[in-house]
């Protein structure tokens, strides 16, 4: 069956890009792209990863050992943060259906969608494996969030609109990137890191095609690609936000220095913005000015909301600090 994409007008009047002219303007760019894409990325085996001789029975059916704190190395902060990267990844069916119905599965739109589908589905396999191997977390625990969370699915935001789609893409690549480079610093585990190196270069390359996609769009139509930019980057949210205890486990990433708001800020929304050079753009009409101003007014006040975090951070640390010298 082909899910055909979904035909909306935005409502910038009757000159607007309807989403199934832009698929049809974009499917050159997305050729262009993929070719580029398949020439750059690596074919890498996710099993070479694992320290398969770290791995032993459990308890239950096969009457092993059950699992306990003790037998991994692996950080408490590694430990939430793997879990919520691996549940974000787990939950790959339902990206893949909100995709596929956006961009349609035809063409060359639709060999990224199942190519881009393949690679991601080789993270998820990778990090389970790994934890289990080495018994980094509570297997139990893991699949029942495993289970709750993909039972409830996944919702893209910006269903409406296949702008808001791809800039949303472009922003959550990399600020994917980012979650699995930065889990491997505080993992505590050499092999945990290297293997999250290797996630996250392959985020980092699906993050260059949406953003190189953006550019050709905010070329195309630079008033609704504006509006798209200045919507996802003003209301973002992490695909996992539906993960069991997400707000905890989210406190604790933010603080530990996985990912926060001076890094989302710093290193997710200024390098794309910057890379297309979304605040220089001239020529704009009403709609792309007011969506460009109101981005700038946006991104000043997440900079100063960084700021109060980051002293917010450094006063926590250091009084958790000052704690353990007293003891
Ligand atoms: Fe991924
Ligand atoms: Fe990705």
């Amino acid at each position: 069956m082909t899910i055909a994409p979904v035909q909306r007008t935005a409502s910038l009047g009757s000159s607007a890009w309807t989403d199934a002219r832009l698929i049809m303007a974009l499917e050159e760019v997305v050729e262009k792209e993929l070719n580029r894409h398949l020439q750059v990325a690596k074919d890498w085996m996710p099993h070479e990863f694992i320290p398969w001789s770290q791995g032993r029975d459990f308890d239950g059916v096969l009457g092993g050992e059950a699992w306990s704190v003790e037998q991994s190395q692996v950080t408490p902060l590694g430990r939430v943060s793997l879990v919520v990267n691996l549940l974000t990844e787990d939950n790959l069916p339902s990206y893949h259906h909100e995709i596929a119905t956006m961009f349609g599965r035809e063409g060359a739109w639709g060999t990224w969608v199942h190519r881009w589908t393949a690679e991601e589905g080789r993270h998820g396999i990778a990090i389970r494996d790994f934890l289990l191997a080495t018994r980094a977390v509570d297997p139990n625990e893991l699949e029942r969030a495993r289970m709750s969370h993909m039972s409830e699915g996944f919702e893209s935001d910006n269903a409406h609109s296949m702008l808001h789609s791809v800039a949303y893409v472009a922003f959550q690549e990399l600020a994917t990137r980012i979650s699995h480079r930065n889990t491997g610093h505080h993992a505590g585990d050499p092999l945990c890191d290297q293997l999250l190196a290797k996630i996250a270069n392959d985020e980092n390359l699906h993050m260059v095609f949406y953003r190189n996609l953006l550019k050709a769009a905010l070329e195309i139509a630079p008033d609704q690609a504006m509006r798209a930019i200045a919507d996802v980057v003003t209301d973002f949210r992490m695909p996992g936000h539906g993960i069991p205890g997400f707000e905890r486990a989210a406190a604790q990433i933010a603080i530990g220095g996985v990912y926060n708001l001076r890094i989302h800020h710093d290193d997710v929304l200024q390098p794309v913005l910057r890379h297309l050079r979304v605040m220089e753009i001239t020529g704009l009409g009403p709609e792309g000015l007011r969506a460009q101003d109101e981005l700038g007014v946006f991104l000043g006040g997440l900079d100063a909301q960084a700021t109060r975090f980051d002293e917010r951070q450094a006063a926590l640390l250091a009084r958790r600090a000052a704690r353990q010298a007293a003891q």
